[in-house]
C-alpha cells in the first residue's frame, strides 16, 4: 500500500551531493526524538533542492514516524489549507494512535469537511480553537511514535497555518515533534508572518537551519550522469563544464538543461562516454526561462495549448477540467487531449498525480516544477490567458464540486480574470461568507474586499 505522501513531481533519481544536509536533518530528527520539539528551516533559492531533499528524508522515516505532509500554494489561499488536506490524505491511513487521537482532539468535522463546516462562527477564536485542536491531536499523536509535520513551500502558507506550527514548537519537553518548514528564501517577505515566526522561533525552541547552496562540479556531474542513464557511463568533462557554466549548480536548471540537449540531439554516446554531438551546433539556453522555452516549444503546438489551460488553471489539474475546457475553446476530443498529455508526461514536463489509495479519485496532472509552468504562464498573451480563465470559471462552474475548500474563491479568481466582473463579486462574496463560516477571518476581508 503506498504511503500518505503527496506524489510530487520529482524523478526518482539518486540525490546527489546533500550528505552533510542530510546529516544535519537526521540530528535534528534525533533531538526531537530525544529532548523537546524542533524546527528546521530549509530555505534556499527556487529550483536548488529543498522538496527533494525533504522528500527523501521523509522516505527514510515512513517506518518509524507519523508524517503529516503539508504543502503551501500560492493559488491556494484559504486558511489551514496546507494542514486541512494534509490531515485529510493521513486520515485515509491508520498511522499508530490515530483514531484515539482524533477522538481527543474532536476534530473530525474540520477534517471531513470540504471546507464549510469546520467551525461555525466568524471570529478570531474559532481560528485559534482549530489551531489548539491540531495542536492536541498532533501531540496525542506523538505519544505513540515521534511526528514528523512537514510544510514546503511555507513562503505561501497561510497565517494560520504557521500559527499552528508556533504552538506545536511550544509543546512540553519530550514531545517528539519535528517541524521541518522548506522555503524560498528569495521570496520571503521580511514583514511578513514566516519572517516572524522564524525570528520568535530562535527565543523560544530548537531551530536548526540548513540553507541549501548550489552544487560543485563533482556534483553535477553525478547528477547528469543520473538524468541520462545509469553510473554506468561517465560524463565528458567538457560536456560537464559547458552545462555547468550556464547552470551554475542550480539542480533544476541543470535537469532541464541536459533533457533539453538529449532531445535536441546534441548529445551522443561513445562507448561509455557521454558527450557533446556537434560543437559547433549545440545550443545551450542561458536561463531557466530559455531553456524551459526550448523544452516547450518541442511540444506540438496543441500541447503546448493544452499545458496552458493547465498552467492558468493551477500547480496540478485534473483531467476532466482540461477536457473540458478544450473542447470549449479547441474543439478537441478527449483522446486528442489524451494524446497531448502524452506527449508532456513523456518529456517530463508534468507527472501523472496519484490521488492516495482512493481508486474513483479522478486523475490528476502535476507540473513537473512550478517553473515550468510559471514559464507557460508568463509567455501567454492577454486576451488567451483572459479566454482561459472565463472558460475555467464556466467548466467549473458547470461541473465542480461546490463542497470542495476554495471552491467559490477559485471561481471568483477565475471570473475576475476572465473579466467576468459581475460573477466574479457573486462569487467573491460567497468566498467570503464560507471563509468567515470557516472561522477564516484573514482571509474573509480580502475577498470582501474585492466583492
Ligand atoms: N541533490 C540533488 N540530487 C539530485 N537531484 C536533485 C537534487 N536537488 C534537486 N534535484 C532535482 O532538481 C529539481 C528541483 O529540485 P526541487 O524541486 O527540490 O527544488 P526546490 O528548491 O524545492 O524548488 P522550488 O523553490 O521551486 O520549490 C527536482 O527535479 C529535483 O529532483
Ligand atoms: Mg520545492
Amino acid at each position: 500500500m503506498s504511503r500518505p505522501f503527496e506524489q510530487r513531481a520529482h524523478r526518482a533519481l539518486s540525490m546527489v551531493a546533500r550528505d552533510q544536509e542530510q546529516a544535519h536533518l537526521s540530528a535534528a530528527f534525533d533531538h526531537a526524538r530525544n529532548e523537546q520539539a524542533t524546527v528546521v528551516l530549509v530555505s534556499g533559492e527556487p529550483g536548488i533542492g529543498k522538496t527533494r531533499l525533504i522528500q527523501e528524508f521523509l522516505k527514510s522515516h515512513q517506518d518509524d514516524a507519523t508524517i503529516i505532509e503539508a504543502v503551501c500554494y500560492s493559488d491556494i489561499v484559504h486558511p489551514l489549507a496546507a494542514m486541512q488536506s494534509a490531515l485529510q490524505r493521513i486520515s485515509e491511513f491508520s498511522a499508530p494512535g490515530w483514531d484515539e487521537a482524533l477522538g481527543q482532539a474532536q476534530l473530525s468535522s474540520f477534517i471531513r469537511s470540504r471546507g464549510d463546516s469546520g467551525t461555525n462562527a466568524d471570529s478570531a477564536e474559532d481560528v485559534r480553537r482549530t489551531i489548539d485542536r491540531i495542536t492536541v491531536l498532533l501531540q496525542t499523536l506523538a505519544e505513540s511514535q515521534p511526528v514528523i509535520v512537514s510544510m514546503d513551500d511555507a513562503q505561501w502558507a497561510s497565517e494560520p497555518d504557521l500559527e499552528l506550527v508556533r504552538y506545536l514548537l511550544r509543546s512540553p519537553r519530550d514531545t517528539p515533534i519535528l517541524v521541518i518548514l522548506g522555503y524560498r528564501d528569495t521570496d520571503i517577505d521580511p514583514r511578513g508572518a514566516l519572517q516572524q515566526l522564524i525570528r520568535d522561533a530562535y527565543r523560544e525552541s530548537t531551530v536548526e537551519r540548513i540553507a541549501l547552496k548550489r552544487i560543485g562540479e563533482h556534483g553535477a556531474r553525478q547528477l547528469i550522469g543520473a538524468i541520462l542513464d545509469s553510473a554506468a557511463h561517465t560524463i565528458a568533462r567538457p560536456l560537464a563544464q559547458a552545462i555547468q557554466q550556464e547552470a551554475e549548480g542550480v539542480p533544476f536548471f541543470i535537469e532541464e538543461l541536459v533533457l533539453h540537449l538529449h532531445e535536441s540531439g546534441s548529445l551522443r554516446r561513445e562507448g561509455k562516454t557521454w558527450m557533446i554531438a556537434n560543437k559547433a551546433e549545440i545550443d545551450i539556453p542561458q536561463s531557466i526561462h530559455g531553456v524551459v522555452t526550448s523544452r516547450l516549444m518541442a511540444l506540438s503546438e496543441e500541447a503546448q495549448k493544452t499545458l496552458s489551460i493547465g498552467a492558468v488553471y493551477g500547480r496540478t489539474f485534473p483531467l476532466d477540467l482540461i477536457v473540458d475546457v478544450a473542447q470549449r475553446i479547441e474543439s478537441s476530443s478527449p483522446e486528442e487531449v489524451a494524446a497531448q498529455l502524452d506527449e508532456a508526461l513523456s518529456r517530463s514536463l508534468i507527472v501523472e498525480n496519484h490521488a492516495g489509495p482512493d481508486v474513483r479519485a479522478q486523475i490528476s496532472y502535476a507540473f513537473a516544477h512550478d517553473q515550468i509552468r510559471e514559464v507557460l504562464t508568463r509567455d501567454l498573451n492577454a486576451i488567451r490567458r483572459r479566454i482561459l480563465h472565463q472558460a475555467i470559471a464556466e467548466a467549473l462552474e458547470e461541473h465542480g464540486n461546490p463542497a470542495e475548500p476554495g471552491y467559490d474563491a477559485a471561481l471568483a479568481y477565475h471570473f475576475g480574470n476572465g473579466e467576468d466582473i459581475a460573477r466574479a463579486s457573486q462569487f467573491a462574496e460567497r468566498a467570503g461568507d464560507q471563509d468567515a463560516r470557516l472561522g477564516a477571518f484573514f482571509q474573509a476581508s480580502t475577498h470582501y474586499s474585492t466583492a
